[in-house]
């Protein structure tokens, strides 16, 4: 019996190798050279050793930035590139994933590539505005198939995650308030434990809008503070914003499940109830991040510290 499934699964493999009828896809250089949207990344592409390494593989999918995305760049970005081989290598190296033939189905949430300097790139789909993002940037060439693998075209260069949610406190200096009540809350494991998330960080700023008596409230009562600092937070969704649509609203994870309610405002920028958002799409290994100007309070957290005589800045 052994040797009989053996000999069927030789003469299958026999079969495959023999076979001269399927059609022979492009070599991915060949291909995105005469695709002729890919110039600069082609260019930049062979700048690295990542084609040798493309070569050796059996499955790979790149996620390349098409002309018109390096043509929107910031002045100098592309020069810095070039003129930098090492950052080359991780820029580049982060849109190429060595393990996996990914194509886009319009169904994939969530779905995390490995890219080959071991950072993930997220996959989202965002049917209400037709749109599948890599990384938060939009997917805008789907499925070019090539030989052993696929390029998709996209509109921008990804930014590999930094780190988790907490993670992004040592990184950067203008959210330490709401870094550390989320310590002290103890919420830091909450906040990074589920694989799909968006939190809204209200800067330093925004906490100094508040009056020293609610903040004092807040220290106060623990009960409270976890629930204004879970209002900020939504799990099991990363909604980047090219998935945002004026009037959404997605449910926080405070006890209430109150909701965000996202709003365009007159010059294309996007509010979460009545925060602006300042910063966008800042990736995250869980998820994404956006930076807010304004502290979001849950109703039942104002009616308490309303009843406890505060007055709120
Ligand atoms: C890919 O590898 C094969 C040998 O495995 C070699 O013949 C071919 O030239 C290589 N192609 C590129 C583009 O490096
Ligand atoms: C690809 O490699 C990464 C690590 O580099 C691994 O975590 C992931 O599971 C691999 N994916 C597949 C489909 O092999
Ligand atoms: C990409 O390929 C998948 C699988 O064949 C298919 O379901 C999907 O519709 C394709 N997407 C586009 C935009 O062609
Ligand atoms: C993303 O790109 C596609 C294809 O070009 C386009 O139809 C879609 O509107 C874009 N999405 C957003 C949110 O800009
Ligand atoms: C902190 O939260 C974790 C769960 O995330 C829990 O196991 C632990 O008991 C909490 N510690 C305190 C001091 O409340």
């Amino acid at each position: 019996m052994q040797s009989y499934v053996l000999l069927f699964t030789l003469t299958l493999v026999g079969y495959s190798c023999g076979q001269t009828t399927a059609p022979q896809l492009p070599d991915v250089e060949d291909a995105l050279a005469a695709d002729g949207r890919f110039t600069t990344f082609l260019q930049l592409l062979k700048a690295t050793d990542l084609l040798d390494q493309i070569n050796e593989t059996d499955h790979f999918t790149i996620f390349a930035s098409t002309d018109a995305a390096f043509a929107k760049l910031p002045a100098g970005t592309l020069d810095n590139l070039k003129a930098s081989p090492a950052q080359l290598d991780d820029v580049i190296g982060y849109h190429v994933v060595l393990n996996t033939s990914f194509r886009v189905h319009g169904t994939q949430q969530d779905t995390v590539l490995h890219s080959s300097t071991s950072q993930p790139i997220r996959i989202n789909t965002y049917n209400v505005v037709h749109t599948v993002t890599a990384e938060g940037v939009n997917i805008t060439v789907k499925n070019i198939s090539v030989n052993h693998g696929y390029v998709h075209g996209i509109d921008g260069l990804m930014k590999p995650p930094l780190g988790n949610v907490v993670d992004l406190g040592s990184v950067r200096t203008d959210i330490s308030t709401f870094e550390s009540l989320l310590v002290q809350a103890n919420l830091t494991t909450y906040f990074t434990s589920d694989h799909s998330t968006t939190t809204f960080i209200p800067n330093d700023d925004a906490f100094k809008k508040l009056t020293p008596d609610v903040l004092e409230y807040l220290n106060t009562h623990p009960a409270d503070l976890a629930e204004v600092l879970r209002f900020h937070f939504v799990k099991q969704l990363s909604l980047y914003s090219l998935g945002m649509k004026h009037a959404f609203s997605i449910q926080s994870t405070d006890h209430n499940h109150d909701l965000l309610m996202l709003f365009e405002d007159d010059n294309g920028g996007m509010k979460v109830n009545h925060a602006k958002i300042l910063e966008k799409d800042i990736s995250s290994v869980n998820g994404v991040v956006h930076i807010i100007d304004s502290v979001l309070i849950p109703a039942k957290v104002l009616v308490a510290i309303e009843d406890s005589k505060v007055v709120i800045g």
